[in-house]
């Protein structure tokens, strides 16, 4: 499985998600490929936002050595599914698709998430509230992997 996580600015939330999904496929010993990016390109090269930095390594993750970029079209054939934060994410990503299967690929990530009725992933960047992030994604990414775990399992 290749999942791409997606956001603006791809220095806080995508990051942040990409961090959390690497640490659970390597406690669980899964095959899987991830990277993030974001719509905007605006911090390319950039390495995350210290805040979601430091909130990561409280949770025992490392995420300092990931470098910002934008999303590229060819994301849309090397990834087989792409997470997003919020409906502004999905309205940028899907209008870079061309056909309806990569449309098919992406997916709000807290569709994931069966604790919460928020749909969108708070920009932590604007109201620092990067702790409720990591709660957010961190249950949501728990279930991306029940889910496409069963799928691949019987593929
Ligand atoms: P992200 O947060 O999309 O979670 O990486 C943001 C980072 C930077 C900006 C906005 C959101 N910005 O306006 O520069």
């Amino acid at each position: 499985m290749k999942v791409l996580m997606v956001c603006l600015g791809n220095i806080c939330r995508s990051p942040m998600a990409q961090g959390i999904l690497e640490a659970k496929v390597e406690k669980y010993h899964l095959d899987w490929s991830i990277d993030s990016a974001g719509t905007s390109g605006w911090h390319d090269g950039e390495h995350p936002d210290q805040r979601a930095i430091q909130t990561c390594l409280k949770n025992g993750i490392n995420i300092r050595d990931q470098i910002s970029r934008k999303i590229r079209p060819i994301d849309f054939s090397a990834f087989d599914l792409i997470l997003v934060m919020d409906q502004s994410n999905y309205d940028n990503v899907i209008k870079l698709t061309s056909h309806p299967k990569e449309r098919a690929k992406v997916q709000l990530i807290l569709d994931y998430n069966k604790n919460t009725q928020r749909r969108e992933v708070p920009d932590p960047y604007f109201d620092n509230s990067f702790d409720v992030v990591y709660e957010l994604l961190d249950e949501a990414i728990e279930e991306v992997i029940a889910a496409h775990r069963k799928v691949e399992s019987v593929t």
